[in-house]
């Protein structure tokens, strides 16, 4: 019964029956330590590509990992987080994430799970910080570029070490100019192909979740969704 109460969900049962889907914004828990925190009963180190300000190496450590390791290719960012979390359980690489993999691959010695979260983003007013030569810009017309999630997963499906959970973030940028017009079939054929029937995949908010057979990954209760879809009808129904 108690464990029941300390549920999640029953809180955000209760914030939905008693204030309706706003309370349930303003509640705003996080969609990362929402995930992360079953995660972290299950493996010690979390390894995140593309740090930006550092709040998904804070939601990481928040959710109890014991080790946290990023890198960005902007060299101010990866200063800036060096600095934020001096003197805690993190690391925080210059590089390509492709580059950084492959070298911290080698020191991979128990299943990990990977944050995939390096790509360009689009211009607003906080993205000051970067410095234009660094920013993986992803214009469509630029045919150079390539998406680095494929060559990512290579890596880390190559590496050995079976076990790992990969999860992909921002999956609404599947077939946008953000990911270089990547399909998220394109992934799931390259994971069924690299390591066939051993992973399954699943949704979290938006991320893609692709997980060895024995993980278990949250699922946002079904009456989150629910109140999610009733409030962008409602969104729609005022225009
Ligand atoms: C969406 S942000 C990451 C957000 C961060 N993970 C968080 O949860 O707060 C994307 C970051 O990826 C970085 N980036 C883009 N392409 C990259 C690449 N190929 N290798 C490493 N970092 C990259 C960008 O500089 C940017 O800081």
């Amino acid at each position: 019964m108690i464990s029941l109460i300390a549920r999640e969900e029953i809180w955000y049962f209760a914030i939905i029956l008693f204030q309706g889907v706003r309370g349930y914004e303003r509640l705003n828990l996080g969609s990362s330590k929402a995930l992360y925190s079953p995660l972290s009963r299950q493996y010690k180190c979390l390894i995140e590509t593309g740090t930006w300000l550092g709040d998904g190496i804070q939601a990481a450590l928040e959710s109890g990992f014991r080790q946290v390791i990023s890198c960005d290719i902007n060299e101010e960012l990866v200063m800036q987080a060096r600095s934020r979390f001096q003197n805690q359980p993190v690391q925080v690489h210059l590089g390509s994430s492709e580059q950084v993999l492959k070298t911290l691959m080698w020191d991979v010695s128990e299943p990990t799970v990977f944050f995939l979260d390096a790509h360009a983003m689009p211009p607003s007013s906080e993205a000051q910080v970067f410095s234009a030569a660094t920013l993986l810009p992803g214009h469509e017309d630029d045919q150079s570029l390539q998406c680095p999630l494929q060559q990512e997963i290579k890596i880390i499906l190559e590496s050995g070490y079976s076990g790992h959970t990969i999860l992909i973030d921002d999956r609404q940028c599947f077939d946008t100019w953000l990911f270089h017009y990547l399909s998220e079939e394109t992934i799931r054929a390259q994971v069924e192909s690299l390591c066939p029937g051993r992973y399954s995949f699943s949704y979290f908010r938006n991320v893609l979740c692709i997980s060895p057979i024995g993980i278990k990954i949250p699922r946002e209760a079904s009456y989150l969704l629910i109140a999610r879809k009733a409030k962008k009808l409602l969104k729609i129904m005022r225009h």
